[in-house]
């Protein structure tokens, strides 16, 4: 089977640390989203993943192609020249996705995170014989995705309605699809949206179905969704016990620590914190619902939470950073300073507090 991760869009949500690499390559729980995503899929017998990519293509697969040895999976790109939105990208890669077999294909969103049960998805498509499968999930503000009205009992979908303005139903696409070669046939190759223009129609001829997705989900596109989803994340592989989390007397509740990242003396470390490989955390650090990606030094006594660390920064001994501060790469923190939802753009050094949420450049 193949599979197309849209890759497209520049990720701004997601600055400044989509200044130093594409949305995908963005570690989240130790490792760039889009390898959860590439995993799950080798694991369900997937044998090529194209990534339909718009920008920086070179980065994407150079770093990827150390994986493709690794997980024995084929790792292609398809690039636009201008953007095609969602469903213009299948267009494009119609060749790479038909391969004679008449397996259906999955699509996915590059942004979304979840344990993704595709062995499920492909029995439940299987099962129906409709054309098109999309999971959904229920989530309390539904007017920022594509909301799905569907027959309870057989996942028929009555309606898609993309971001509706009034309230339609809390049941929501998740960003993963596994689709018949047919569905290629309603693609022209210009600028098209899959939520807009595609799925609408085909729940309109009653072929669309849709499975509600087992377990958490999470569009990790914005920072505020990024540190929830890391929670709900941490939270999976304790159900599942099958990643080590961190555990002692200096830990609370889920942590994941790198291995070769080293913790000091008299450091209390959770809830929900990854602390990435080769960090450096001194002694009596606190450290709570924050991301701390590779090669950070946090010096002693600083307090980080509710904040996303980029790489190779440094916050300095003393330091207060909290409430969504964002450092991109290489920032560094001065001694004593406090962050109060501080967005600092890569390789800045922090001389004086921010003490309002703001954007450093
Ligand atoms: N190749 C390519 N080209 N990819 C694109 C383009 C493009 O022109 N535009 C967007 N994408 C990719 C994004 O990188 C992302 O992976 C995916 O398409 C969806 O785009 P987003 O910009 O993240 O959309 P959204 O989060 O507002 O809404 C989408 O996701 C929700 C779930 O998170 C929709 O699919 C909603 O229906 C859905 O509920
Ligand atoms: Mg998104």
């Amino acid at each position: 089977m193949k599979a197309l991760i849209l890759v497209g869009g520049f990720g701004t949500r997601l600055r400044p640390l989509t200044l130093s690499v594409p949305k995908p390559l963005v570690d989240f729980g130790n490792k760039p989203m889009i390898l959860h995503q590439i995993e799950a899929l080798k694991e369900v017998g997937v044998t090529e993943v194209v990534l339909a990519i718009n920008y920086q293509p070179e980065v994407m697969l150079n770093f990827l192609k150390d994986f493709e040895n690794k997980l024995d999976i084929k790792i292609t790109c398809s690039q636009e020249t201008e953007p095609l939105g969602t469903a213009g990208p299948l267009a494009l890669a119609r060749e790479k996705l038909i391969d004679g077999s008449g397996d259906p294909f999955f699509v996915l969103n590059s942004d979304v995170i979840s344990e993704y049960p595709f062995a499920q998805l492909i029995k439940f498509h299987k099962s129906h014989g409709g054309e098109a499968t999309i999971m959904v999930t229920k989530v309390d503000e539904p007017s920022k995705y594509g909301v799905v009205v569907m027959e309870e009992g057989t996942g028929k979908v009555e309606r898609f309605v993309e971001k509706p303005k009034i309230f339609v139903g809390n049941k929501i696409n998740a960003g993963i699809y596994l689709l018949n070669p047919s569905v290629l046939d309603r693609i022209q190759l210009k600028p098209t949206s899959i939520e807009k223009e595609v799925f609408p129609k085909i729940a309109d001829e009653r072929k669309l179905y849709a499975m509600v997705l087992p377990g958490f989900w999470m569009d990790i596109g914005q920072p505020r969704d990024y540190i929830t989803g890391l929670r709900l994340y941490l939270d999976s592989l304790r159900k599942k016990a099958s990643v080590k989390l961190a555990s002692g007397p200096h830990i609370l509740g889920n942590v994941l620590i790198h291995e070769s990242a080293v913790i000091g003396e008299g450091c209390l470390i959770g809830p929900d914190v990854s602390i990435g490989p080769g960090c450096v955390v001194e002694a009596g650090v606190r450290l709570s619902r924050c991301t701390v990606m590779r090669g950070v030094r946090i010096k002693k006594h600083a307090c980080i939470s509710s904040s996303i660390i980029g790489w190779h920064s440094t916050v300095g001994q003393w330091a207060r950073v909290e409430n969504m501060t964002i450092l991109g790469e290489d920032v560094h923190v001065c001694d004593e300073i406090y962050s109060n939802g501080g967005v600092v753009l890569p390789h800045k050094e922090i001389k004086s507090s921010i003490l309002k949420p703001e954007i450093v450049m």
